[in-house]
């Protein structure tokens, strides 16, 4: 594709796991832009690897092709967590993996692209890559997105609420059964080193249990509080559990992944742990695992995660306006605001053991199991 555009241009790109609201950001960003006569806006597809590629796939985006697409789930750019520019995966001929640093190679591109500026839709890692392009002098803005909520500088990601919806949906329909069969039904939501989603659809769907990974459970307790509500109480017991969760002195459980430039460990599987960790503990109620897996990033945005990201959107615009690089758009206290993004990545946005909603939690008789 060869970009004869006379307007000052601006490139946008989804990088990192899909999340609900990306095509809400997308669509703000565009609707926005075109309040100013003189600005154009193109997206790379599948993050930074549509620019790195050639020929170049880099697509101009119009009214007309982002009209209605805030409902829609996904990203219309397509998304990676396996294009990190700085350490970009090639496999030789033996099929040996090694890593390049294409970064300089990207900077000149979007340079020579006459790219005046790039917003970076991405979560925690994505975010780490805009602040070493900016600090290689890049015009980057960056707007947080991620279900797991971890993203500090921030009270809300876009895409969590979505996740709590759908999480909290499916506890309602394990309640049901639940009952019916005075089982325990263990939840296994996202969520990475976060317990937010866990926690959020506990305290919405009425859990009587709920193991995060900032407060590591102990076995014993989570079984006592089984038997009083089996023996005693109702009869069934739902339990959220998240896939960072882990027990006291144990670890997470995670599995290495062998998809070339994938950077992380992948979770999941802490529900049929539990379960058989449970049975040797002594608990004699009948057990069934749920994961919910993917299920909690797809799908239509909630009518919040769609305002949110619409904020998100418009407001990265107006940061190219001012030239606000370097900054990421936040929320906080129901204000949108700017951070800086070196301190949206030093910290991540893990649980407080005394935050509001954990001693809510406890007061509605959620265990934690501690
Ligand atoms: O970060 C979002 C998230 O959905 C996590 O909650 C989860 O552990 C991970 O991504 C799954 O990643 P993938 O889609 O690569 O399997």
């Amino acid at each position: 594709m060869i970009i004869t555009e006379s307007k000052r241009k601006v490139l946008v790109l989804t990088g990192g796991g899909d999340c609900p609201g990306l095509n809400a950001v997308i669509r703000g960003i565009v609707k926005r832009s075109r309040r100013e006569k003189d600005w154009a806006v193109y997206g790379s597809i599948e993050a930074f690897n549509g620019v790195l590629k050639d020929p170049l796939e880099v697509l101009k985006l119009s009214n007309k092709n982002t009209a209605g697409i805030h409902v829609k789930g996904g990203t219309i750019l397509k998304t990676t967590n396996k294009g990190n520019p700085f350490e970009w995966p090639i496999r030789n001929e033996s099929g040996e993996v090694s890593q390049e640093d294409r970064s300089d190679q990207l900077i000149n591109k979007i340079e020579e692209l006459n790219f005046e500026a790039v917003i970076n839709i991405g979560g925690d890692g994505s975010q780490r890559i805009s602040q070493k392009l900016f600090e290689k002098g890049m015009n980057i803005i960056g707007v947080p997105k991620t279900i797991d909520n971890d993203v500090s500088s921030t009270d809300y990601t876009f895409g969590f609420n979505t996740a709590v919806q759908i999480a909290s949906d499916s506890l309602d329909k394990l309640v049901t059964t639940a009952e019916s069969h005075h089982r325990v039904m263990i939840m296994e939501v996202m969520g990475r080193d976060a317990g937010w989603i866990a926690l959020h659809s506990a305290v919405a769907g009425g859990a009587d249990v709920c193991l995060i990974p900032e407060i590591p459970y102990d076995i014993k307790k989570v079984v006592h509080k089984i038997n009083k509500r089996i023996i005693k109480g109702k009869g069934f017991v739902n339990i959220v559990v998240a896939e960072g969760a882990k027990p006291l002195d144990g670890k997470v459980v995670s599995s290495a992944s062998n998809e070339v430039g994938y950077e992380h460990e992948r979770l999941g599987g802490i529900a049929f742990q539990l379960s058989a960790q449970l049975k040797a503990a002594g608990c004699k109620a009948d057990i069934r695992e749920t994961v919910l897996g993917h299920t909690q990033r797809g799908g239509t945005p909630t009518a919040y995660d769609r305002v949110l990201a619409s904020m998100f959107g418009v407001k990265a615009f107006e940061m190219v306006l001012d030239k606000e690089y370097g900054k990421m758009v936040a929320i906080k206290g129901n204000k949108i605001i700017t951070v800086t993004l070196k301190d949206a990545i030093g910290e991540y946005n893990y649980i407080d053991g005394q935050d509001y909603l954990v001693s809510t939690a406890r007061g509605l008789g959620i265990s934690f199991g501690d």
